[in-house]
């Protein structure tokens, strides 16, 4: 069997510096790292990442070629990049999570922002130089003939770098999120845009989440760079070359969400929670506390619940887990600001003495989630826009009684949307309904819609969905 590579910014891992110098490790969060940790290691992949804090750089430093495994570290086959700091910045945080996440999910406050001047040229130079770095490691690493699966914005230049540098390779790149239509992606520098798609074009096979996200690439491709597109043979031909466009819907592997949701820690948040909210109705909300997540006019839109259904009032509870997310970037922060005004606001004006409308929480806890997700009457997953939710997936599996309030611009509705009581996420007031509906949703039609959700969320299971990219290359 040829061997297999994997590349992406975050790896499974990351490892904290304290006090005393010595090195502790965890694993590494995010719908890419939970998707790709466990098939990675069976498969036998090397995973190549990048060095993302001052533990990390410690931790590399130490090893030999940057091999953590090497190093004796229990992380699977994974060789970390040492990239310079203030380069790693400019490509991680100046262009792919400020300006590339913001033009996939059409995030920019046009007239304002963007605009493209000096600073963001020399922020460009060090994404070509961190994409660069990690095409040089793949070239160095992979064995003849080997299969390399490139993940996500953050390297879109590297499958054309990487095929300069090793003919010999097979190439595909994997998209999380979501593709912007042409007229979106056309408000970057057109140098830029041309870069980034034939970056991309430089792989056999380019994979997306769904067939909406796969279309509006090749769209780029025909208005961009004038590519030859076959839309019936999902195929994109430029400068000679042949991609292959695939559709790929991650999904969950139930199985083992279930193993982890049923542990002890687990049960003990669950206990927790019921002795908070007693027996009241849940409205959950899992997110990153990420721009596109929506939280706000989620929140809104609980408010607006509560004005129009006073008999709700007392009987019904929302836990909102908001988890920090990219602390480093302004925008971030002030919106983490604003998930907390509005969920005081509400609190303010529907909290009595003994019943708490809301319960808002911002730090990152996993077993919490899970047990939220277990007691669930109804989960709001309300993104702008997003490449599929996993979150979406994963609450239907653990509370398959609950009903689903999704957004139609998250990926994973072409999949559920139709057994979900599904919104236009700027619609704050068909959000509201939809969560009423929710609530009173007969029981049997609930769990009717319930099974459907979670025969669709385990379709397509992460070692199912790595093994149809690996096909795709053969
Ligand atoms: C989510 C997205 C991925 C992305 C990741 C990056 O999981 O679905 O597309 O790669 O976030 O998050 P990070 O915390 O590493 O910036």
């Amino acid at each position: 069997m040829k061997a297999i590579l994997v590349a992406s910014n975050r790896g499974p891992v990351s490892f904290t510096l304290s006090e005393d110098g010595s090195l502790s490790m965890r694993r590494g969060g995010g719908g890419l790292v939970s998707g790709l940790s466990a098939v990675a290691r069976d498969m036998g992949a090397l995973w190549v990442c990048a060095a993302l804090s001052d533990g990390d750089r410690g931790a590399v430093r130490l090893a030999p070629g940057g091999r953590l495994d090497q190093a004796g570290y229990d992380t699977g086959a994974l060789r970390m990049l040492d990239i310079p700091p203030a380069t790693f910045h400019r490509a991680y945080n100046a262009v792919a999570n400020s300006t590339l996440w913001f033009v996939h999910h059409l995030l920019y406050d046009t007239p304002n922002r963007p605009h493209f001047d000096a600073r963001f040229r020399r922020e460009w130079e060090s994404y070509q130089a961190y994409n660069e770095a990690f095409a040089m490691a793949l070239a160095e690493e992979a064995p003849h003939e080997a299969r390399v699966m490139v993940q996500d914005y953050h390297l879109s230049l590297v499958p054309a770098m990487l095929r300069g540098e090793r003919p010999d390779l097979r190439v595909a790149h994997f998209s999380h999120t979501p593709w912007a239509p042409p007229e979106y992606f056309a408000l970057l520098p057109d140098d830029v845009a041309a870069e980034l798609l034939e970056g991309i074009l430089g792989s056999d096979h380019a994979g997306f989440l769904t067939e909406r996200w796969g279309t509006a690439f090749m769209d780029c491709c025909r208005t961009v760079l004038g590519a030859s597109v076959d839309p019936g043979a999902r195929t994109v031909t430029h400068a000679g070359r042949t991609t292959r466009i695939g559709t790929h819907s991650l999904g969950v592997d139930g199985k083992a969400l279930w193993a982890r949701a049923g542990e002890p820690d687990v049960e003990s948040h669950m206990a927790a929670l019921r002795a908070q909210v007693g027996d009241r109705r849940l409205i959950v909300r899992i997110d990153r506390t990420e721009l596109s997540k929506n939280i706000v006019r989620g929140l809104i839109a609980y408010r607006e619940f509560l004005a129009a259904h006073p008999e709700w009032h007392g009987r019904v509870t929302h836990l909102a887990f908001a988890y920090p997310s990219r602390h480093d970037l302004p925008e971030y922060r002030e919106y983490t600001a604003a998930v907390q005004r509005c969920a005081k606001e509400i609190e303010d004006e529907y909290a009595t003495e003994d019943w708490d409308p809301l319960i808002l929480n911002v730090d990152d806890d996993y077993p919490r989630s899970l047990a939220a997700y277990r007691l669930a009457d109804v989960l709001l997953v309300n993104p702008i826009r997003d490449g599929m939710n996993l979150v979406a997936k994963e609450g239907p599996i653990l509370s398959p009684g609950s009903a689903l309030v999704l957004s139609r611009e998250a990926g994973a509705a072409a999949e559920l949307g139709e057994h979900a009581l599904t919104v236009n996420p700027y619609d704050v007031s068909a959000t509201a309904a939809a969560l009423h509906e929710g609530l009173t949703m007969p029981e049997g039609e609930r769990s009717r819609r319930g099974g459907l959700l979670a025969a669709a969320a385990t379709a397509l299971p992460p070692h199912r969905w790595f093994a149809e990219q690996l096909d795709a290359l053969a």
